[in-house]
């Protein structure tokens, strides 16, 4: 008599424990992912679409994944401090952000809160790490999505196939904006002949709030 209950009341929280220490691995796994592609050019996760509201409805875009803060729950892109995304994303207090691995079957929903770069030591660096290639964009007199006569009327002859100069590139400088998205929430979802799986992760002060949802 005395041995069923215990039996049945270990058995629940062993239960408990596997499915949280599962919910708990997931929630890594999500920010290995997101370093991983941060680091490798060719990782599906390197790029991710950018939603956000606009005055008519929503627009997006793909961008580059620059750097990853897993401490701080930190992701970055970089951008021209000029294009239309810029002042869309200050006027978005939350943006809506899409990763797709289509080999890993994994997808992330990334809900985040945008904060802007464009001086002191971080942004400094994350400058310094650009490369001239990278660079050269920065140059360009007009504005993206500034109408064009033609279609190669956009940087300045003598960068057309050349790279700029570093003394040279540093006037891009003043177009550079880095954005980083500080993360409330992570919908995850793996796609699984078994039975696909979904689970959430909300931040908050003071912890992570998980839960599985259905697919
Ligand atoms: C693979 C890929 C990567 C891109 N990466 C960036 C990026 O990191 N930053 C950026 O501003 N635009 C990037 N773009 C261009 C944007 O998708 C977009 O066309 C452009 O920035 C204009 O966006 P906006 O009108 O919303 O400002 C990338 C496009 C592609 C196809």
């Amino acid at each position: 008599m005395l041995h069923e209950p215990i039996m049945v009341e270990q058995k629940v929280i062993s239960e408990i424990l596997a499915n949280d220490l599962e919910l708990l691995k997931i929630e890594k796994e999500c920010w290995t992912l997101l370093n991983t592609g941060c680091n490798k050019g060719k990782d599906p996760f390197h790029t991710f679409a950018l939603a956000t509201a606009t005055e008519d409805g929503v627009d997006l875009r793909t961008v580059v994944l620059r750097k990853v803060d897993t401490e701080k729950r930190l992701i970055f892109f970089h951008s021209d401090v000029r294009a239309p995304k810029i002042n869309q994303l200050k006027n978005t207090k939350e943006v809506s952000i899409l990763f797709y691995d289509p080999a890993r079957r994994i997808q992330l929903r990334i809900k985040a809160k945008p904060n802007f770069h464009i001086e002191g030591p971080e942004f400094e660096t994350l400058w310094e790490e650009t490369r001239l290639s990278a660079r050269k964009y920065y140059l360009s007199e007009k504005p993206p999505g500034h109408r064009l006569s033609n279609s190669f009327d956009t940087l300045p002859p003598h960068l057309k196939g050349f790279d700029p100069k570093k003394e040279e590139s540093e006037n891009g400088k003043r177009n550079f904006i880095s954005v980083s998205f500080e993360i409330n929430q992570i919908d995850w979802l793996f796609l699984c002949s078994q039975g696909h799986k979904r689970a959430l992760f909300k931040y908050q002060e003071g912890g992570i709030e998980a839960n599985w949802i259905n697919p």
